[in-house]
């Protein structure tokens, strides 16, 4: 994680924007994590391999869908309630934001910041290095006073990349976690994440974080579950991926997409059932299928009052605002560091 290069090199002179590569060397590789997480039982892939190219377009496509209420419910959250939170935020900031994708919701709280102060230095974080720069891209067209310092990399340890890449600075620190990508960790690990990026913060300094809340499974599960079949593609993706990188031969057609609300977990689950019994080969190795088998790909858990107060007791954070949709389908929360 540190042997990072920067890709552009920060200069004396007004440069507006730097890419940081920290995914240089990885803890682990697409090919032991596959390997892993289709030997163990039940079989399971890391769901941070969804974002290639292709993986990041088809989740464009799911926030244009009638049934993914998730990214409306934020946008008009952030659209509505802006100047607010933009106030509660203060008069002297800077941005991170983890898994920042395209970040066309982040545009309310940048224009609502550039409405309190001159300029506004953004460090947004994701694992596709082509999404951060085309979105990085598109803010800076769009924004003369914004300047952008991009991070690639796995936001599991936030502190091992906003430590190396954010600058000693009198501006108060806001990290946004927006579109529920908190639920995509287990409550326990979402916790541990949020500790270990408290350690990267100072007192006072502050977490934007969007969770979903819980509501009835007849609205959660075509969220995830569409009629055009966009997050099945999404889902099946991770074999096309393996096929493609790994020399899989897995045959798309013999997997379902299967999602569901376990509500003893509170959250919807995400799989891909193999609808015969079979063999896969990867890289030379041989992975076998019961009929019916799962690997099971993500998990999407949905918040209440009382776990958003642990996760942020966990976190070692006291929740000071919270702002939902008219619907009460989404929460914004300010966490602030103790
Ligand atoms: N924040 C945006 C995008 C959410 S999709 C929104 O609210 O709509 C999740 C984003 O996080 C994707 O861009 C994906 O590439 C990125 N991502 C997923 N897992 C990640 C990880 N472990 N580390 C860094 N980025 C990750
Ligand atoms: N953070 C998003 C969510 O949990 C990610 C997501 C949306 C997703 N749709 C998906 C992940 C479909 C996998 C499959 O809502």
């Amino acid at each position: 994680m540190d042997q990072s290069l920067a890709v552009a090199a920060p200069s004396t002179t007004r440069e507006r924007f730097v890419l940081h590569r920290a995914l240089a060397a990885p803890a682990s590789t697409f090919a032991e994590d596959v390997r892993r997480g289709l030997s163990a039982s039940p079989k399971f892939l890391l769901p941070h391999y969804f974002y290639d190219a292709l993986g990041s377009a088809l989740f464009s496509a799911i926030c244009e869908l009638p049934e993914y209420y998730v990214t409306r419910a934020e946008d008009e959250i952030l659209r509505t309630k802006a100047t607010e939170i933009a106030a509660a935020f203060g008069p002297n900031v800077r941005l991170a934001e983890l898994g920042s994708g395209s970040a066309r919701k982040t545009r309310h709280l940048i224009e609502a910041i550039l409405d309190r102060q001159p300029s506004l230095d953004f460090f947004p974080i994701d694992v596709d290095a082509g999404i951060l720069t085309s979105s990085s891209r598109e803010l800076l067209n769009a924004y003369a006073d914004l300047s952008i310092s991009a991070i690639c990399g796995d936001f599991r340890d936030p502190a091992a990349l906003l430590r190396p890449y954010l600058p000693p600075s009198d501006a108060r620190t806001v990290v946004l976690f927006l579109g529920s990508s908190i639920g995509n960790l287990d409550p326990a690990a979402a916790g541990a994440m949020l500790a270990n990026l408290r350690t990267a913060l100072a007192p006072g300094d502050a977490l934007l974080l969007g969770a979903d809340l819980r509501k009835s499974p007849s609205i959660l599960e075509p969220a995830y579950d569409d009629a055009l079949g966009v997050t099945a593609a999404f889902n099946r993706n991770l074999l096309v991926r393996i096929n493609r990188e790994l020399g899989g031969t897995f045959d798309l057609a013999s997997f379902d997409h299967r999602a569901f609300y376990n509500a003893a977990e509170g959250r919807i689950e995400m799989h891909l059932v193999s609808k015969i019994a079979q063999r896969v080969l990867i890289d030379g190795y041989e992975i076998a299928f019961e009929e019916g088998e799962s690997i099971h790909t993500e998990n999407s858990h949905k918040y209440d009052v009382a776990t958003l107060a642990a996760l942020a007791a966990a976190g070692n954070f006291r929740v000071e605002r919270r702002w939902t949709d008219s619907n009460a389908y989404f929460a914004d929360l300010l966490f602030v560091a103790e």
